[in-house]
C-alpha cells in the first residue's frame, strides 16, 4: 500500500481512539527538540538539546552551523524523548513536524527526518507552525484552558497580538512594525556586552537596576494594536554610545531596567487595549519572550485589575520545545490535518491565511 494510503487508514483508526500520542520534532533554529505528548495536554516527555555553547562565540546563531548540529542531534534527542516515554517508535500514534517559520537548513533536518519516519512507518504527519507551538504550551501548562482567548505572542522573530478563536484559527489583530521584542531585547544586550542569547542575561540584570534611570521614548504606531521597537533600539543605542564617548556611562543594570520597562510597558498597554477593546474574557502569553520576568509580573497585576484569568507558558515551555509542537499537531490531526511526502520546509510561513 502506498504511504498516504496507510497514513490515511491509521488516520481514522486514531481518530477513534480514548489515548493520542504524538512524536514531535522541533529544529527551526538552534533547539534541536523532541517530545511525547497524549492528547495534546499532557507531557509523557521533553528532550532539548540547546546549541546556544556552538554559537555563543559568535554572537548569534550561524545557520550553517545549526544546520549540522540539528543533523547530529535529531536522533539521540528522538531516541532519549521515547526512552523516557517509555515507548517504541511502534506505540506512537503520529509524527509531527515544524515546517516554518525558522532557519531554512535547520526545518529540513527535521522535516526530511519525520518525513523519513512517516516512510518507514506508515503513520500520519503533522505539519506544525511553530508559532503555534508556542501558543500552544499553554494548552500543556494549563489543561483547562479551551479557545476563544487573546494572545499576545512574543518571540526571536514574531511579536504578535492576536485571537485565537478556536484550536488552529487565529486573527490578527497587531503586529510589530519593525523588530521583534526578542530581537529588540538581543541588540540591546549586545549594546550592554552581555553574551548570546541576550534577552534572558538582560532580564536578570536588570533586576538590580533602577528602570527610571533612563528615560526612553515611546513610539508610536499607526495601528492601534501594533508595536514598534526599532526607534527604542536606537534610543538606547544612541544613550549607550554617547555614555561610553563622553566617559561617563550609567551603571549597565540601570541601563539594562530602562530598556527592559519600556519594551514591556509597550507589550502590556497595547495588549491591554486590544483585551478592553475586544472584551476578552481571557488572556495568553507565548513565545521565548514570555519568560521576562517584569512582562509575567506586570501582566499579572494588569490581568487582576481587568479581572480576566492570565495564562503563561510555565518557565521550561516559553523557548522552543518539542512538546508544543506535539501539542499543536494533535489538535490538528483531529481535523484530519495531515501531510503528505512532498512536505517541505517554508522558512516565511503565516500563520494567517492570505499571508505569505
Ligand atoms: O520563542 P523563542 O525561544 O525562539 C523564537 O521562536 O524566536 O524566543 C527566543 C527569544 C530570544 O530573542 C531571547 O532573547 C528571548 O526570546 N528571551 C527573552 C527572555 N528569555 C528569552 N527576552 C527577554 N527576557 C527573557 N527572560
Ligand atoms: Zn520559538
Amino acid at each position: 500500500m502506498r504511504y498516504m494510503e496507510l497514513a490515511r487508514e491509521e488516520l481514522s483508526r486514531l481518530q477513534q481512539k480514548e489515548k493520542v500520542r504524538v512524536l514531535a520534532m522541533e529544529t527551526s533554529c538552534d533547539e534541536t527538540a523532541a517530545a511525547v505528548v497524549e492528547n495534546g495536554r499532557v507531557i509523557l516527555s521533553s528532550e532539548v538539546f540547546s546549541q546556544i555553547d556552538m554559537h555563543a562565540l559568535y554572537g548569534g546563531v550561524v545557520p550553517e552551523i545549526a544546520s549540522r548540529a540539528h543533523v547530529e542531534k535529531v536522533t539521540p534527542v528522538l531516541d532519549e524523548a521515547l526512552r523516557k516515554a517509555g515507548m517504541a517508535l511502534s506505540d506512537v500514534d503520529a509524527l509531527a513536524v515544524t515546517y516554518g517559520p525558522g532557519l531554512v537548513g535547520a526545518l529540513l533536518a527535521g522535516v526530511s527526518y519525520m518525513k523519513g519516519l512517516a516512510y518507514v512507518t506508515g503513520k500520519p504527519l503533522v505539519p506544525v507552525h511553530h508559532i503555534e507551538g508556542h501558543i500552544c504550551a499553554n494548552y500543556l501548562t494549563d489543561p483547562s484552558l479551551t479557545p476563544p482567548f487573546l494572545c499576545l505572542v512574543v518571540s526571536g522573530g514574531h511579536s504578535h497580538i492576536l485571537h485565537v478563536k478556536d484550536y488552529g484559527v487565529y486573527e490578527l489583530l497587531g503586529c510589530t512594525q519593525d523588530d521583534a521584542a526578542g530581537e529588540a531585547f538581543d541588540n540591546a544586550a549586545r549594546v550592554l556586552d552581555l553574551p548570546y542569547p541576550g534577552g534572558p542575561r538582560l532580564d536578570q540584570l536588570a533586576e538590580q537596576g533602577n528602570p527610571d534611570a533612563l528615560p526612553l521614548p515611546h513610539p508610536h504606531t499607526e495601528g492601534r494594536y501594533d508595536f514598534s521597537f526599532s526607534g527604542l533600539k536606537t534610543a538606547f543605542l544612541n544613550a549607550v554610545h554617547h555614555q561610553q564617548q563622553v566617559g561617563d556611562m550609567m551603571d549597565r543594570a540601570d541601563l539594562a531596567a530602562s530598556f527592559r520597562k519600556a519594551v514591556v510597558d509597550m507589550l502590556c498597554e497595547k495588549t491591554m487595549l486590544a483585551v478592553k477593546d475586544t472584551g476578552a474574557a481571557r488572556l495568553a502569553l507565548a513565545g521565548g519572550v514570555s519568560a521576562n520576568s517584569l512582562l509575567r509580573k506586570k501582566m499579572q497585576a494588569l490581568c487582576g485589575e481587568a479581572g480576566i484569568p492570565l495564562y503563561m507558558p510555565r518557565l521550561s515551555l516559553c523557548g522552543d520545545n518539542g512538546a508544543m509542537i506535539a501539542s499543536a499537531a494533535y489538535f490538528r490531526l483531529m481535523k484530519g490535518e495531515i501531510a503528505d511526502l512532498s512536505l517541505n520546509a517554508r522558512p516565511s510561513l503565516s500563520l494567517f491565511k492570505g499571508k505569505n
